[in-house]
């Protein structure tokens, strides 16, 4: 069915002109944007949603070239039981992933998507999820029908005509279609935000395809974050050999001028952004936190045992409610110009705002909803966001674009958990770790459609962006530990160690006990002298704990008696939280490690014997 088109002269890969000429006949669009990601071509983009009323201007003084969008209020994050894993066989989508046949998918998709840009234009994105031509990079073309996730994904990936140099004649790629599922008829008026409330996130992990339509909005919309560099890698991963996550990465230098990188993954909306920027509190002069990335990692094993990350993203796109001078200072410079939020509020004068922004909420405000702010409901959404380039980071790492990646000195995993989960703990081995990040617990948040402060299994912080069967993943995750393990024996380094975390156990007020933020340099310390075997640590059936004594207190009032409720580990508490992961285990199915449920066994006598 291919129609002829043109494509500009920078596109000389005629597999792609022939994909994107099958897509527009399917799709039937009004006009085609070869997007070549110059700033003409975006600020053209960024008028043209101002004119449809997508977007305001901020006030130049206060927030120079920035932009407010404001999205349908029924599309304001990710839509997790509308997206789906389409493997060819059931089992390899898994337990926690929703499956539809491929063939039936298929069908489904092309019954969505015939015509379904009627009256609009059709642009065609190139982006490469890590450095442009590095051996690392994966090239993704996203075609959509809206402007916001071009101008969006312009930050958040390197995107442009450079790109289809790197691709030549023949290169791959991964094919996105994105689609907000509005045709309009002819002489039909748009909406400031058009989308579908049936909405379909499909990948195909096999054949490496990404299919979305309904949705506008983050990682249902800008393909190449959770769709592409989480999902589709994270099989590219297990079968080449390497690990696709959902984790920030950090560097910590002491005062003696060592450094370490560690790689941390939490759920959404769970504090990676905040805690990849971190600030020293007073009495860590001479320590240095610096950011190579904030929600993505890839992790690649070297000859010698070490794993090396890199961050293929090239933006934030970070919550904004709770962010403040105080809490991120670092995120607060980031956003100092060029930046685009999306359901935030704003002032007359044209200044965004925000719950946790300032302690005064500001008069006349115009919440998130477009309408004035009583002060009844929220003025911010919960999940609003701002999209800024990360070169624009104050803390941003000097290695943070070097396609070899940082050297991994520890991982860190960490669920939002109002009781039981101490402060921190150790992991006895990389199995006992692998354990810990496998049957973590988080409150659900904003950052997905639902019910929120649920608690749920989050595996990895990887739930929602498991590309594959989630038991294949543990195992996947146990047979790079042995790798490395062997190799790093060989030659003398240390594998990777492994911490379990939690920043938000409550008191019986329903208060945060534990500061968080800056604060938590001092658990940071900790885990880097744990892994230059410096730091002191008592032995507990589940895990490793440091006692008050071994933590860093200077200039800090955190009591014993407030440290004691962080950590305590009550023992009903604790058979409950293993039951759960065993049922988890459980729903995993047959493909379940049994080293992992056996080890769930042996924490359960263990906890009992205590
Ligand atoms: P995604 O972008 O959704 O993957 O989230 P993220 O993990 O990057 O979360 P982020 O750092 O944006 O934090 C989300 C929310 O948690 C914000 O409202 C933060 O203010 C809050 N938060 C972050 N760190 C801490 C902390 O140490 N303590 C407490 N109490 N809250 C925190
Ligand atoms: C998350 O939900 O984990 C995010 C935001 O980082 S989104 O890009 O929408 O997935
Ligand atoms: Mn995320």
């Amino acid at each position: 069915m291919t129609t002829k088109i043109t494509a500009p002269a920078f596109v000389r890969h005629q597999a792609l002109i022939d994909w994107v000429a099958d897509i527009a006949a399917l799709t039937k669009p009004a006009d085609i944007q070869w997007c070549d990601g110059s700033e003409e071509e975006n600020q053209r983009l960024l008028e043209l949603m101002i004119a449809n009323g997508t977007m305001v201007k901020l006030n130049e003084q206060k927030h120079p070239n920035s932009y407010l969008a404001f999205s349908d209020p029924s599309d304001v994050a990710r839509v997790e039981d509308r997206t789906f894993i389409c493997s060819e066989h059931e089992i390899d989508a898994g337990a926690t992933n929703n499956w539809v046949e491929p063939k039936q998918m298929r069908a489904k998709l092309n019954e969505l998507f015939d015509g379904c840009m009627a009256g609009r234009t059709m642009y065609v994105v190139p982006f490469s999820m890590g450095p442009l031509g590095s051996h690392i990079a994966q090239i993704g073309i996203e075609i959509t029908d809206s402007p916001y996730v071009v101008v969006s994904m312009r930050k958040m990936a390197r995107m442009g005509k450079a790109v289809y140099d790197v691709l030549g004649t023949d290169g791959a790629f991964v094919p996105c279609v994105h689609s907000v599922g509005m045709p309009l008829s002819a002489g039909q008026q748009d909406v400031a935000w058009p989308c579908n409330d049936d909405k379909y996130i499909v990948h195909f992990p096999e054949t490496r395809e990404i299919w979305s339509y309904g949705s506008g909005y983050g990682g249902n919309a800008l393909l190449g974050k959770k769709c592409l560099a989480l999902r589709i890698a994270s099989a590219m991963g297990r079968e080449q050999g390497w690990l696709a996550e959902h984790m920030l990465i950090l560097g910590v230098t002491n005062p003696e001028g060592k450094k370490h990188y560690i790689a941390a993954a939490f759920p959404s909306a769970c504090g990676k952004t905040n805690f990849a920027m971190l600030i020293p509190p007073a009495g860590y002069e001479g320590w240095k936190v610096e950011t190579v990335g904030d929600d993505i990692a890839w992790i690649k094993p070297s000859a010698d045992g070490k794993l090396y990350a890199i961050n293929p993203e090239a933006g934030f796109f970070g919550v904004a409610p709770g962010t403040n001078t105080k809490t991120n200072s670092n995120c607060m410079s980031t956003l100092g110009s060029d930046v685009i939020y999306t359901n935030v509020a704003v002032t007359d004068d044209g200044e965004v705002w925000w719950e946790g922004k300032t302690k005064e909420t500001p008069a006349n405000l115009t919440n998130w909803k477009r309408q004035p702010h009583t002060g009844e409901e929220r003025a911010a959404h919960a999940n609003a966001r701002f999209t800024v380039s990360a070169a624009q980071c104050p803390s941003i790492d000097p290695e943070w674009e070097n396609p070899e990646g940082v050297p991994i000195s520890a991982f860190i995993f960490g669920g939002r958990r109002a009781d039981t989960v101490p402060l921190v703990s150790e992991a006895f081995d990389w199995v006992d770790g692998v354990y810990k990040a496998a049957t973590m617990g988080s409150e659900t948040t904003a950052a997905a459609v639902g019910q929120q402060g649920v608690v749920r299994r989050d595996p990895f912080a990887m739930l929602p962006f498991a590309g594959y069967n989630m038991a294949d993943y543990f195992n996947h995750w146990l047979q790079m530990g042995e790798q490395i393990n062997q190799k790093a024996a060989a030659s003398g380094n240390q594998p990777p160690k492994m911490f379990k975390v939690n920043w938000f156990r409550r008191d019986e007020n329903g208060d945060f006990v534990w500061p968080g933020f800056g604060q938590n340099m001092r658990v940071l310390q900790w885990i880097i002298e744990r892994c230059e075997n410096k730091a002191d640590a008592v032995q507990t059936p589940i895990g490793l704990v440091p006692t008050y004594e071994d933590i860093n207190w200077d200039q800090s009032d955190f009591s014993k008696a407030q440290f004691d409720l962080v950590t305590n580990q009550d023992k009903q508490q604790w058979l409950d939280e293993l039951q759960s992961h065993a049922e988890l285990f459980d729903k995993l199915g047959e493909r379940m490690p049994e080293a992992l449920k056996q080890h769930n066994q042996k924490l359960i006598n263990d906890v009992q014997a205590s």
